[in-house]
């Protein structure tokens, strides 16, 4: 339970932000979120006085963990220079340089501030290069808090039950077609009836906002196959799973290229980034080299690139992912042990350092399964452990992640949380 000192900021915040919060998820810790005031490695430190270990980890970017050495320098040595230019600097083309050497060689990047502007200029990139309109999402599937995505979306907005919101004209929401994740008949469905309007097909590779749902065999080589035939592009939304399922994403990890990829979170290191890459052929068509409009003020913000390829280089040496994966596998065996021993009919999936517990029998290979299991059993899980000193996501329709930090006494304190916490629920 959070204690007097976020209870009084909550207060104060009630009057200030539409709902307390800046950002829908963060009213999901019932009663009232707990305020941090300061973070390192795997842990947060709460305004109360509380230490969390910490499996939310800004939702995805912080794969190092909090205050990561080398990232803090790297912004350090940027702030001595100052902080912001209007102008290029040098390192735009670092980031750039290696990103690019894991994601489309030879191709191009626009860097742009959250994974929501990415996907925005993608679709519309897409739009532009093809000469269409319409786009194929995936229920369940979030790809940003923009018009042409906000249909049928996950993340805060399923949990929220607004899985179109108000304000969305039904003109914009007619022209973003939904099929279904891990459905390829859906896609096709669709294709046949609309194929030569299709702009582009838009997914997450593994589906990270309706819990962590990966890709069935076949399925995302199905979807390069129809964006083919249909001469649709295939966006592959990287935004959680960019470096995050090693240094090629998702489409290293599975085999399958899209023709642009979309990008955020850890490229930045903590920092507000997205970024939109792909051949030259298509990336050329951002302006100012072609005709589809993309700008911003603090586009490729010198800080930003600073942290995210400090970030990177700590990745390359591949102990982070080590780490991460097996506090994961060890997290996950926790939960199924304890969960078993209780009695709860449950499903756990993980995909390298992201998984997440449904109650449900399972299997939960669809957004729609996952909408099944009982998510306030889930809600109870994520207050016993936050009473244990543990932070996972407050929704089920979030991943647990781990990071490069999660090990030795941080793990262990985990585990034993995870254990007392299914005792509790069930008694
Ligand atoms: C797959 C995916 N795409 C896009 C976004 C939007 O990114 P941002 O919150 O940085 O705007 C998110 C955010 O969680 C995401 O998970």
């Amino acid at each position: 339970m959070p204690g007097p000192r976020s209870r009084e900021l909550w207060e104060k915040a009630q009057s200030l932000f539409p709902g307390g919060v800046n950002s829908p998820v963060r009213a999901a810790v019932k009663p009232y979120p707990f305020y941090v005031e300061r973070a390192e490695g795997p842990y947060l430190y709460t305004v109360d006085g509380e230490k969390l270990v910490d499996y939310v980890l800004g939702y995805g970017p912080l794969i190092l963990g909090h205050r990561h050495p080398r990232v803090e320098e790297a912004v350090r040595e940027q702030l001595e220079k100052d902080w912001l230019y209007g102008t290029p600097a040098e390192g735009e083309i670092r980031l750039a340089e290696k990103i690019l050497k894991y994601f489309h060689p030879g191709g191009m990047i626009r860097f742009v501030n959250s994974g929501t502007e990415a996907t925005m200029a993608a679709i519309r990139l897409a739009r532009g290069y093809t000469g269409r309109k319409m786009i194929i999402k995936f229920n369940g599937c979030y790809h940003g808090a923009h018009d042409a995505v906000l249909v049928a979306a996950g993340s805060a907005a399923a949990e929220y039950g607004v899985p179109s919101s108000a304000g969305v004209p039904e003109e914009v929401a007619r022209l973003t077609l939904v099929a279904r994740y891990n459905d390829l008949e859906s896609v096709e469905k669709l294709m046949r009836q609309h194929g030569d309007e299709v702009a582009a097909i838009i997914v997450e590779p593994v589906a990270g906002n309706a819990g962590v749902i990966p890709p069935e065999p076949g399925f995302l080589k199905g979807l390069r196959e129809f964006a083919d035939t249909y001469g649709a592009l295939l966006i592959m939304d990287e935004v959680i799973t960019g470096f995050r399922l090693g240094l090629r994403g998702a489409q290293g990890y599975y085999g399958v290229e899209g023709d642009i990829t979309t990008l955020g979170k850890i490229i930045g290191g903590g920092f507000p980034v997205g970024a939109i890459a792909g051949p030259r052929k298509i990336m050329e068509n951002f302006t100012p080299s072609g005709k589809v409009f993309q700008a911003g003020t603090f586009n490729a913000h010198p800080v930003v690139m600073a942290a995210g390829y400090a970030t990177i280089e700590v990745l390359e040496t591949g102990e982070p992912y080590r780490v991460a994966n097996e506090a994961a596998k060890a997290v996950t065996e926790a939960l199924d042990e304890a969960a078993r021993s209780a009695g709860l009919d449950y499903t756990i999936n993980r995909v390298e350092s992201m998984l997440q517990i449904f109650f449900t029998k399972g299997p939960v290979r669809s957004p729609e399964d996952a909408a099944r299991s009982d998510r306030k059993l889930y809600q109870r899980l994520h207050e016993e452990l936050l009473r244990r000193g543990v932070f996972i996501a407050p929704s089920q329709m979030e991943a647990i992640f781990t990071s490069g930090a999660h090990s030795g006494e941080a793990v262990e304190k985990t585990l034993e949380a995870i254990r007392e916490a299914f005792r509790a629920l069930r008694g």
